[in-house]
């Protein structure tokens, strides 16, 4: 029955891909409406996916079938520049031809294996981890690696190895602060430090003993922090979802300096800002060592679209740990970790940084001219690197403009309190950028003006 659905829908995606929507260039200089119901898409979204899909995500009607680069294409054969790289995940592009290699040469030998036994390629990404970091400025006391399948789970890692830190000085040593507007993921102990009440609301009661303070703000850390309590703070260097906001150097040394005193373990979560995003290998690799976290959470880039987290430790906090305190079936298969430690070797070279810092420059000088042209809208261009957003104020209608954009042929997401947020991939071609920026202008006229 399905397979009878999809192949009438391949051939009318094929006939309207021909007829209506092929375009050479990207930019479309009226918006095309998204696919009514009659379309392939339509009838797609409302007879096979949606009615048998639980209700947690409101999207377009839009069903991307592939990419290549920084460009994806959706059913109705469209074609879109990507600025949001599945948030911030192919971090070397869509269709990257030597990923495609790793998968393909690497089903052919071993997928999975559990980890009831070792297998190479996650040794040697646990190894590269370690080194890469050390080597490029990152968190001078990395020094092991747990390999899981996502970013939430690595940081209920984080969490778990926090709490058996503390409860090995203290049982009563076992409270988290969390911060403002942060996101550190879905399940309960990462929604738990994940302070958004829409989030939060519909499944307390949550952990026990998370505090919330507010980031560069010192002393509502001060305020929360206790020796014979707080076990972990957690923070994101640069919070994505939360609206683009970087957490001054200042004040990750104090937070720092505060945990030295209290014995609490720092993580930092570089899920999102992480692994080259801001044109340095860690967000954190700006920062001097005296400023280092004791846990790093990663994930997204790390495999570029193939489901991959990681929880780098000091020596201290694997002290404290023991076999059997955690696990995973997936994680650290075969598969995985070979693209990690591709995307790793590709990532962690001068070279490549020089690139996404270059690219970065060529971001910022396009959005200070888009700024410029509606100064009354847009009040601040945020983030580092490409992880970068454009504040705008609250009169604008922030969701129309990505709807717009979208009909124009670009792809882009927003992020917490009015914000878009471009997270593209880190080799994304000047040529495209020019273009999406041209396309992000337009429509922004279209809403604002
Ligand atoms: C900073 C940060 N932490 C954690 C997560 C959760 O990661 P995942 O969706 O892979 O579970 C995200 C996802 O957006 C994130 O941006």
């Amino acid at each position: 029955m399905l397979r009878s659905v999809s192949k009438t829908l391949k051939f009318k995606s094929f006939r309207v891909g021909v007829s209506k929507f092929s375009t050479s260039s990207i930019f479309r200089t009226q918006a095309i409406p998204d696919a009514s119901e009659t379309t392939a898409t339509g009838q797609f979204v409302k007879t096979v996916s949606k009615p048998y899909t639980v209700t947690t995500y409101s999207r377009p009607n839009l069903v991307l079938t592939h990419g290549k680069g920084s460009y994806i294409y959706d059913l109705e054969n469209r074609k879109y520049i990507d600025f949001y790289a599945g948030i911030a995940v192919t971090s070397l592009g869509h269709s990257n031809p030597e990923i495609t290699n790793i998968i393909n040469d690497q089903s052919t030998k071993l997928l999975h294996c559990s980890n009831l036994f070792y297998n190479l390629p996650a040794g040697e990404l646990a190894n590269n981890l370690v080194n890469k970091t050390k080597s490029f400025d990152g968190m001078s006391e990395a020094s092991r690696v747990f390999l899981c399948n996502s970013g939430t789970e690595a940081n209920e890692a984080a969490l778990k190895f926090a709490r058996k830190y503390g409860k090995s000085i203290d049982e009563e040593k076992y409270e988290i602060i969390t911060f403002e507007n942060s996101f550190h993921g879905r399940s309960m102990g990462a929604l738990s430090v994940t302070p958004n009440p829409k989030y939060q609301a519909p499944f307390a009661p949550l952990i026990p003993g998370v505090k919330v303070a507010n980031t560069n703000d010192i002393e509502s850390v001060k305020k929360l922090i206790n020796k014979d309590k707080t076990c972990a703070v957690i923070i994101e260097p640069i919070q994505g979802e939360g609206g683009v906001n970087v957490v001054s150097t200042e004040f990750l040394q104090q937070l720092r300096d505060l945990c030295n005193e209290n014995d609490v373990i720092l993580i930092y979560d570089e899920i999102q800002c992480g692994l080259g995003r801001t044109g340095k290998l860690w967000a954190h690799s700006d920062l001097p060592a005296s400023a280092h976290p004791d846990i790093v959470t990663m994930a997204k880039a790390l495999g570029n679209g193939f489901p991959i987290g990681a929880t780098m430790v000091s020596e201290k906090v694997e002290s404290v740990l023991r076999v059997g305190d955690h696990g995973t079936t997936y994680g650290g298969n075969p598969l995985g970790s070979r693209i990690g430690n591709y995307v790793v070797e590709t990532i962690a070279q001068p070279e490549f940084l020089e690139e996404v810092n270059k690219k970065s420059q060529r971001f910022i000088k396009g959005l200070q001219k888009i700024a410029d042209t509606y100064p009354d809208k847009i009040v601040d261009i945020k983030g580092k690197g490409l992880l970068l957003g454009l504040q705008f104020d609250a009169t604008a209608d922030i969701g129309e403009i990505v709807s717009k954009c979208r009909q124009r042929g670009l792809l882009i997401i927003t992020a917490g309190n009015n914000v878009i947020r471009i997270v593209p991939a880190l080799n994304i071609p000047d040529e495209t950028i020019d273009e999406g920026l041209k396309i992000l202008s337009e429509s922004i006229g279209e809403v604002c003006t």
